[in-house]
């Protein structure tokens, strides 16, 4: 009876053990597929990455019950592939000469995606999302979950994927027809003439900047952001509701006094002669910031005058500090992401009443982003009523 009931306990302790391990190992694969910029942060020998918060932080706190989302259940088959990112060591020298190389004509366009609103001229929010070509599923699931188009909560919300030309894989052409099909069929693909690289994600800001100003000037507030971030809508919409669309205001996760980095291997690689200052200019991540209409259109006029630079968000914290603008930090978007507890990862990063308090989330999977939506929205809601009764300090471990 004893033996047995010891066998027991140590079936249950080896299965446990099991249990973590697998967890923990497929937690260990690396970064989500597909984050982009999602170790950029980390490039910045700046700030380390924001503290949990030890109070429930911003965002509405009481609880609501949001309308199910129309669940189609869909079944996502692994991590869409990564992006591209840089091969071999950066041509500086190439990137020098060709910086006055700036405007590319738009191969695909939504002309009318700001006209014609139910009670007038521009959108409450226009969502821009950066994307690649081959990461259709990624804009699948932002279609059906945070990016939806339409009316959420009273806003008028629209929506529009930033991609250029997929080169240097196979399958390229194909790619430009299922750009061309997408386009038709949601009518949210804008797709420039330059080549879809890390490098050259900076001419995407400017050539939305340049799109957004002329077919979309009366947007009252912009949000900007990665294809693998989860975005609380409601708590975002809620943050612009309290501000004034005609005064300047750009906000996210600001990362200030970042040096640039040094080492020749690194993908973020910066070259005295490109840049010779030893800071760079307080910028927001570029993982998901919102901006105001009237500071989208002074940008668009700014970043104009400002030479390329390679990496996108400090460029766009260039084109800020030429208008003496200062990025407004929000504690509740997490570029960073995440930070993973010590053992069993899953369990925090699933928690909706974690993500009911953040307004960005950065460096999640398509299926991530799906799960989170749908648990976010489930009907009655997630009870997330105890731990407000009794706040206690949010810990991973606790
Ligand atoms: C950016 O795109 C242009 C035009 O397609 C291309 O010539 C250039 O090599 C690209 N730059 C980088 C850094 O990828």
């Amino acid at each position: 009876m004893r033996l047995r009931r010891k066998a027991d306990a140590a079936l249950t302790l080896l299965l446990a053990t099991a249990l973590c391990l697998l967890l923990y190992s497929q937690r260990e694969q690396g970064p989500p597929a597909g984050s982009l910029a999602g170790g950029r942060p980390r490039m910045a020998a700046g700030p380390a990455p924001p503290p949990l918060p030890t109070r429930p932080g911003w965002g509405p706190q009481v609880v609501r019950a949001f309308p199910a989302a129309g669940a189609e259940q869909a079944a996502y088959e692994g991590d869409t592939p990564p992006p591209p990112t840089p091969s071999g060591p950066f041509d500086f020298r190439r990137y020098l000469r060709d910086k006055d190389k700036r405007r590319f004509p738009l191969l695909i366009n939504q002309p009318q995606k700001c006209r014609g609103l139910p009670g007038g001229p521009g959108p409450d929010l226009l969502i821009a999302v950066k994307s690649v070509a081959a990461d259709f599923e990624r804009r699948e699931v932002v279609r059906k979950t945070w990016g939806a188009e339409g009316e959420v909560r009273g806003a008028r919300v629209r929506r529009v994927f930033l991609l250029g030309i997929p080169r240097g894989r196979a399958g390229a052409q194909a790619q430009e027809g299922l750009l061309r099909a997408e386009g038709l069929a949601y009518g949210d693909i804008l797709l420039w003439a330059f080549d879809d690289t890390f490098f050259n994600l900076t001419l995407k800001e400017i050539h939305f900047l340049d799109w957004a100003s002329a077919f979309c000037p009366d947007a009252r507030f912009v949000f900007k952001g990665d294809d693998d971030v989860f975005v609380h809508m409601e708590n975002l919409l809620e943050f612009v509701a309290t501000r004034d669309p005609s005064q300047d205001l750009l906000a996210g996760d600001v990362i200030l006094q970042a040096r640039p980095i040094r080492a020749r291997e690194s993908k973020y690689y910066i070259p005295e002669g490109v840049y010779g200052l030893g800071a760079y200019p307080a910028y927001a991540g570029g993982g998901g910031f919102v901006l105001s209409g009237a500071t989208l259109r002074r940008l668009a006029a700014a970043c104009a005058q400002v030479e390329l630079f390679p990496i996108d968000d400090v460029f766009l914290g260039m084109c800020l500090q030429r208008l003496r603008l200062a990025p407004e930090p929000h504690q509740a978007f997490r570029t960073f992401g995440i930070e993973r507890p010590s053992a069993a990862p899953h369990l925090r990063t699933f928690d909706p009443c974690f993500y009911r308090e953040l307004v960005l989330v950065h460096g999640l999977s398509a299926a991530d982003i799906w799960l989170m939506w749908q648990m976010l929205h489930a009907v009655p809601g997630p009870d997330c009523a105890r731990r407000r009764t009794a706040p206690k300090p949010f810990r991973w471990g606790s």
